[in-house]
């Protein structure tokens, strides 16, 4: 069994990763898939790019050990050479995301079997057993060669430990797992007896005589317990860390002064792992950020992602390790990128915080799985718009130096993110579960973003209770203490608003009787006895003081105020002239029920109205599709990242060098376009 010590250990974020304090701008680089005479070619295109740092190897275990303890670095010297050569950052990665194929041969133990029972095939990549003991030693006997070998390499700057741990070995259910899984949940409810408490195993006669009963929940003919696959949650997420915590050890210990990260998945949905736990164990957080194409507010996710994964890193800078330059080839329709949609994807994540952006892939692939994927070299050659793009972004990049290392002053508003919650919810079976967790969140962010507010997203284990609003959307799970925690924070006068599906469960997830939302009624001031879901995409409408309606969809509930004074009610839908929003007066603050789940206009006039009534003030003034970040650069110069979502030309009275067209801006931002604007207190009065 492997077990691993799991206290947070981040080391502080580096100002910035690379010692020449640049952008980090560049992407994964597989050169073992290309013969060697293109390499010359690579090098050239890169610097016309403005290239800075590329990450290799993620793929490169079969070209490193090609047979079991036969290790090749030849092409990796010369590759990290001709790098260093161009002035040119190497973030390395330990290679374990692609176990050879010789090792599966050799050990088909190592993979992970899935639901029902079956071992996966090979031919894909990760699908190893984060408890398998045979990988482990395998992985960490590759990762000590490999740094051990690299270890005085003036191109590294970082290593990136494997790629998306979790991505394709999520959840397996093999007798390795079985075994780690028991001894996880001794470690966590000590008893059995405690075990089938915290489970409420009398439930089907559920009830386990020992740990060794229990198992992971391989297919079931009905819904397993949802407490024990909340429980397999967790220890899934453990245990994958667990393999990145072994690998940061060896990595460490060979390497003691290069800092260490992984790639992030942070927006992939329901969401293996609890990143903002994982956050703590990095010395750099980095993301890998797809849009959906055929969303047509992909904006707002992106958006709320960087934000997301700025809170994960301490409000700090953070690294966008990859996105595409124009389609995937994963959905169903991969749609190409629009006009200059590459580089209002890249400036958002940097407005955001980011120190860098990268891209899968370097050069698009001729052969394999992702052949038509696009990459920042495709298969026409630099002869081609996406080329002419990556260069563009490569120039705005290399102005924006300055802001490496600064962060994005904290906002007004704290969206607080829970992943116990996104678990707990999607392990039940809920009045209704086509409601994905991460619409309510994102939702409220781009309220907060057309609002001008400042807003950040911030995990539930952080501190939050310095800022003057806190936003608690969907967090259907309460941790122990967050009761008190929460009604502390509105009594100093903090101004509290509570969606509806949150405060419902503990952390064993068992219901908070009495009525709902259980942990944050006496708060609130409401009592919830019933919920009433609204079918398929019916608006019901609620109002507002002045005679105004706005609309919600997908839940309402029978809300009685009981302290609480009613802000909107509902004109129809299941609960017509009762209480949609109260609002509660607790010591020094406000505390603000949402019952439902409001649409775009909808959280436009609540925000607008509470933002009236708490005095809060927009950073900018700007039409609202104009999404304004800022970003206090070292030598204390405001640069103002301003990215135009909507389709008509936007004005901003503000002046300034515009990063973008490398030239005075002129306060017009074009429809679909993006200025970054570098301000000083004197220009910003001009
Ligand atoms: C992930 C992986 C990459 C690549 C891209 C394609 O992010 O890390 O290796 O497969 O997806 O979008």
């Amino acid at each position: 069994m492997i077990t691993q010590s799991l206290a947070g250990d981040r080391r502080d974020t580096p100002v910035s990763i690379r010692p020449d304090r640049r952008m980090i701008f560049g992407g994964d680089y597989n050169p073992e898939q290309w013969p060697e005479s293109v390499w010359p070619d690579d090098v050239r295109l890169m610097t016309e790019a403005g290239v800075t740092t590329v990450t290799l190897g993620v793929f490169s275990w079969a070209a490193i050990e090609p047979a079991d303890g036969v290790f090749e670095f030849g092409w990796l010297d010369r590759i990290m050479s001709l790098m260093h050569e161009a002035g040119i950052g190497v973030t390395l990665a330990t290679p374990t995301a692609a176990p050879p194929m010789w090792l599966i041969e050799q050990h088909p133990e190592i993979m992970t079997v899935d639901e029902s029972g079956m071992p996966t095939g090979r031919g894909g990549r990760l699908g190893w057993s984060p408890s398998s003991v045979v990988f482990r030693e395998h992985a960490l006997r590759m990762v000590r060669a490999l740094a051990e070998h690299v270890a005085d390499h003036p191109a590294l700057v970082l290593w990136h430990v494997s790629n998306e741990i979790s991505n394709e070995n999520g959840h397996t259910f093999d007798d390795e797992t079985a075994v780690a899984f028991r001894r996880w949940l001794e470690a966590r409810h000590s008893t059995i007896e405690r075990l089938n408490d915290a489970w409420g195993t009398a439930f089907w006669g559920h009830t386990y005589p020992d740990f060794e009963h229990v198992r992971p929940p391989r297919s079931a003919r009905t819904h397993h317990n949802p407490a024990l696959l909340l429980d397999f949650e967790r220890f899934t997420s453990e245990a994958l860390l667990g393999h990145y915590l072994a690998e940061r050890e060896v990595l460490r210990e060979v390497t003691p002064d290069v800092p260490v990260t992984t790639n992030f998945m942070v927006m992939r949905s329901g969401g293996v792992a609890d990143y903002e736990r994982w956050a703590r164990e990095v010395d750099v957080v980095s993301n890998d950020h797809y849009t959906m194409g055929a969303d047509p507010r992909r904006h707002e996710e992106l958006s709320f992602s960087a934000a997301r994964t700025r809170g994960m890193a301490g409000g700090g800078p953070w690294l966008l390790m990859e996105h595409s330059t124009s389609s995937v080839n994963w959905q169903k329709l991969n749609l190409a990128k629009g006009p200059d949609e590459m580089l209002r994807n890249s400036l958002a994540h940097v407005a955001h915080g980011a120190d860098g952006v990268s891209f899968f892939q370097w050069r698009q692939s001729r052969s394999g799985a992702e052949q038509w994927h696009s990459g920042m070299v495709p298969h026409a050659g630099p002869e081609s718009q996406v080329f002419r793009d990556v260069c563009r972004l490569g120039a705005v990049l290399g102005r924006l130096d300055r802001v490496v290392g600064s962060s994005v002053a904290q906002g007004d508003v704290a969206i607080v993110w829970d992943q116990q919650s996104v678990w707990a919810l999607s392990t039940s079976r809920t009045p209704h579960d086509d409601l994905p967790f991460h619409d309510l969140p994102i939702a409220v962010h781009a309220a907060a973003s057309r609002a001008h507010l400042g807003v950040d997203v911030v995990p539930v284990d952080d501190d939050w209770s310095n800022y003057p609003v806190v936003v608690l959307p969907n967090l259907w799970l309460a941790a122990q203490g967050m009761t008190e925690r929460v009604d502390a924070y509105v009594r100093a006068g903090g101004h509290l608003v509570v969606t509806c599906r949150s405060g419902i469960v503990d952390s064993d997830d068992q219901v908070l009787l009495g009525g709902y939302p259980g942990a944050y009624r006496e708060t609130l001031g409401v009592r919830v006895d019933e919920f009433f879901p609204v079918p398929g995409d019916t608006l019901v409408t609620a109002t507002v003081g002045d005679g105004a309606t706005w609309g919600a969809r997908h839940w309402t509930e029978r809300v009685e105020a009981t302290r609480a004074s009613v802000l909107s009610r509902w004109v129809d839908g299941p609960r017509a002239g009762e209480p949609a929003v109260t609002l509660n007066e607790v010591g020094d603050g406000e505390a603000v029920y949402v019952s439902t789940m409001p649409d775009a206009a909808g959280w436009d006039a609540l925000l607008a109205a509470l933002a009236g009534r708490w005095g809060l003030k927009p950073t900018v003034t700007a039409p609202p599709a104009l999404e304004a970040v800022t970003r206090r650069a070292q030598d204390g110069t405001d640069v103002v990242f301003l990215l135009n979502h909507g389709d008509e030309e936007a004005r901003i009275g503000l002046a300034g060098h515009d990063h973008v067209t490398d030239a005075p801006f002129g306060g017009v931002v074009p429809a679909g376009g993006v200025a970054v604007v570098a301000t000083t207190a004197e220009e910003a009065r001009a």
